[in-house]
């Protein structure tokens, strides 16, 4: 019988590429507690994050690939995920423990920033991953009630604020902090301050996603946040509205300014689908983000239908991923936040692999 040998394996292994960091998952630094008794295989892969949309691709791969190898009899593959940190965050305020923040954007209001970053946070929770969220709209905190938190009051431990926690993600808002609802009128200086509280006297702990709901606008509010976040990425949400895309395009440029990668467009409220009939209505037409996205080459998201669950769920404080997981909605966003994980993962190790191949 053949001695099946670690060398023949982990030859067989570096066959499976990642399609998006475009290196095989041995030389990545995937395969983990590679076994061999005999004819029986069995070894982990650890992605880069929990949420990965090629997660059962790999492993199929991996398992085809081994299973080929002469004198194998058995493949066991468990899959598994640690988030990498991200890479340098500068000058800007530094939170110990917190791998990833995403902003999530656009360049105007009600377009779904707050939707969009709730179902975001919610479906990586839901995937396993530690989650923060952020409510830096200070004008219009609206997190709280979309997660159904609306009147919890985060408790105090030492002099730091604990984050309340709502369909298994850790969350903070000024909406928690000051009875009533009578909006925030802050000048730059008071609200930077704010920001880095937020950032620095919150026990977020360790997390694997930060996900900071932005105030609405590219004003110099936006700027100075995006400016003092240590935000590895920034997701810009639009509609397919004409306005609304004009709008992105002042985002996308903002971001620029202050160096902080474009990890992608979600098109929300995109497409109506007729719950009797199932039947796709472009009520605005089709394509806008996805131009838009190509037109400055940055990865399109994905694009959210509109759709009472959405609404209802916000109003309800439970997530349409939550509430209805099966609703075209909710799938919407499971896609979204794979393709936002996905766009981490790109970033967080881009510095790796620009190593690994000037060092090659
Ligand atoms: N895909 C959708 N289908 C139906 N309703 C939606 C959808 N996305 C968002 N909404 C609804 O649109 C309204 C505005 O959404 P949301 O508050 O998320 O926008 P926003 O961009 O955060 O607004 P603001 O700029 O005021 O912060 C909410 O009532 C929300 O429930
Ligand atoms: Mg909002």
């Amino acid at each position: 019988m053949t001695q099946v040998s670690e060398q023949g394996v982990l030859d067989a292994l570096r066959q499976v590429r990642d399609p998006d960091l475009h290196k095989d998952i041995v030389a990545l630094g995937f395969v983990k507690d590679l076994r061999i008794e005999g004819g029986d295989v069995s070894f982990r892969i650890v992605l880069t994050t929990p949420a990965c949309p090629v997660r059962e691709q790999l492993q199929q791969q991996s398992e085809e690939a081994v299973r080929a190898v002469a004198g194998v009899t058995s493949v066991r593959v468990t899959m598994d995920a640690e988030v990498p940190k991200g890479r340098g965050l500068g000058e800007k305020v530094t939170v110990p423990g917190v791998r990833n923040i995403v902003a999530v954007s656009s360049g105007k209001g009600g377009v779904g920033k707050s939707t969009v970053a709730v179902n975001l946070a919610a479906v990586l929770a839901q995937d396993g991953a530690r989650v923060g969220l952020m409510d830096a709209d200070v004008y219009g905190p609206n997190v709280p009630l979309m997660l159904g938190a609306g009147k919890v009051r985060p408790e105090i431990s030492g002099n730091k604020l604990v984050p309340v926690e709502a369909h298994g993600i850790k969350m903070m808002s000024m909406a928690l902090l000051k009875p009533g609802d009578e909006p925030m009128i802050l000048r730059g200086p008071i609200l930077h301050g704010l920001v880095r509280q937020f950032l620095q006297d919150v026990l977020w702990g360790e997390l694997d996603y930060l996900i900071v709901d932005m105030p609405p606008g590219t004003g110099d509010v936006q700027l100075s946040l995006a400016q003092l976040v240590p935000v590895q990425g920034a997701v810009l949400v639009t509609t397919p509205q004409e306005v609304a895309v004009a709008d992105v395009r002042r985002a996308l440029r903002m971001f620029e300014t202050v160096a902080v990668p474009i990890l992608g467009i979600v098109e929300n409220m995109s497409y109506f689908v007729a719950p009797d009939t199932g039947t796709r209505y472009d009520i605005f037409g089709a394509g806008g983000g996805q131009k838009l996205a190509e037109a400055y080459g940055v990865p399109f998201l994905g694009a959210v239908p509109l759709g009472l669950e959405v609404r209802e769920g916000g109003d309800r404080g439970v997530p349409v991923v939550v509430g209805q997981p099966e609703s075209v909605q909710a799938k919407a966003f499971r896609h979204v936040a794979e393709e936002v994980a996905r766009q981490v993962s790109i970033e967080a190790m881009k510095p790796e692999l620009k190593i690994v191949m000037s060092g090659a």
